[in-house]
């Protein structure tokens, strides 16, 4: 992979560079506007400290999880992020075996540059499936069913997004698909639309492929029409999270999109309090954005997340060493994580919680 050594999470980003292009790694690593969410994420998990206490037995730590029936091995899942194969040619299929061998559970991405067909066939655990709702229904749904037929156990709603957001950096790079790599989940709509430029052609604040028009009405619709289990991505104020659970959700990410959608949208840990209140434990609530290091994971728990997603790390992974890459970033969390989890004290995600928090 490389002849430095990688031994964190921050190792990976720095060494990305050297094995992507350009235009792929602005596209990566940039956020939206000026990056104030992008670096609020991190500063948010900086700032949190956790109380440790001793002489509690630690001498097995377990940090495996279920979630709607499904035990994983770990609370760290693989959030949905579009176009791997900008990042590596084996593209979504090297993090489906990546993600496979760390028994965790990747969320595939609609606009995957590899068919989710063909993710599902490559896959010996389950998968989810994050969707944006486009502007013609029908090929909505047509895209919903595409994954409840290849297996998919929950669809993950991504809701953040309604128009673009500035993405200066990868503007600047003049971001594109390059010929070829198209979004094997649209293809029905014709390679030159599946393929066309990540920037809408006709207006610069609406997407083609995603609904602006879209509302809890179609969530309703939705929630209705499948029977896996339907969560919303990009929740961050506690109304939308009661209107989510009113409305028959079974779960909520809270997320900004890793700093990519509304630049100045808050921190996600400074609003996870607020939302895992007004869940009051009815259905579990994820996390994701700026997580790096296994005490992030530990601090989001504490806090009453359920499982946190990662997003850029495991891609820097994916450009560094593909398969291999990938599975190392998994594996730097885990063991970070274990780390966290002994040094505070706990054997067991159940006993996480506030009491572990020095500024609570
Ligand atoms: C390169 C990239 C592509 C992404 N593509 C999608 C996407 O297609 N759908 C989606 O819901 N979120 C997408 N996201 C957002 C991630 O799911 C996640 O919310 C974010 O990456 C978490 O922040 P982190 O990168 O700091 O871990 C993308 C993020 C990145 C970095």
């Amino acid at each position: 992979m490389s002849e430095v050594p990688l031994l964190t999470v921050a190792d990976f980003e720095a060494a990305a560079p050297r094995f992507a292009s350009h235009r792929a790694i602005e596209f990566l690593n940039g956020g939206a506007g000026e990056g104030v969410t992008l670096r609020d994420n991190i500063r948010a998990f900086e700032q949190i400290r956790l109380w440790p206490r001793v002489l509690r037995d630690v001498s097995r730590i377990d940090l495996s999880i279920e979630l709607f029936g499904r035990k994983l091995n770990s609370p760290i899942l693989l959030a949905p992020t579009g176009y791997h194969k900008l990042f590596h040619p084996e593209g979504e299929l090297a993090v489906v075996r990546a993600a496979n061998e760390a028994g965790s559970l990747l969320v595939a991405a609609t606009f995957a540059t590899t068919s989710i067909e063909d993710m599902a066939r490559a896959s010996s655990r389950p998968l989810w499936f994050q969707l944006y709702i486009q502007p013609d229904r029908a090929s909505t749904a047509r895209v919903i069913r595409a994954a409840v037929d290849s297996g998919c156990e929950a669809i993950v709603v991504t809701v953040d997004i309604p128009v673009n957001g500035p993405r200066d950096r990868e503007l600047r790079a003049g971001f594109k698909l390059p010929e070829g790599v198209i979004r094997e989940n649209l293809r029905h709509m014709g390679v030159d639309l599946a393929g066309a430029p990540h920037r809408p052609v006709a207006t610069e604040v609406y997407n083609f492929i995603r609904a602006a028009d879209a509302t809890w009405d179609d969530i309703e619709r939705l929630r209705a029409s499948v029977k896996v289990p339907v969560l919303l991505k990009g929740i961050l104020h506690a109304d939308d999270a009661s209107e989510a659970v009113r409305r028959g959700i079974d779960g909520i990410v809270v997320s900004n999109h890793g700093g990519r959608s509304l630049d100045s949208a808050p921190a996600t840990m400074d609003v996870l309090p607020l939302i895992v209140a007004a869940v009051g434990g009815r259905i579990p609530v994820l996390i994701d954005g700026g997580v790096r290091r296994g005490i992030d994971v530990v601090k989001a728990l504490c806090l009453g997340a359920t499982a946190v997603m990662v997003g850029r790390p495991y891609c820097w992974g994916l450009c560094v060493g593909g398969e291999q890459g990938v599975a190392r970033v998994l594996q730097i969390l885990d063991v970070e994580t274990r780390m966290a989890m002994g040094l505070t004290g706990a054997s067991h995600l159940g006993g996480l919680g506030e009491q572990l928090l020095y500024n609570s």
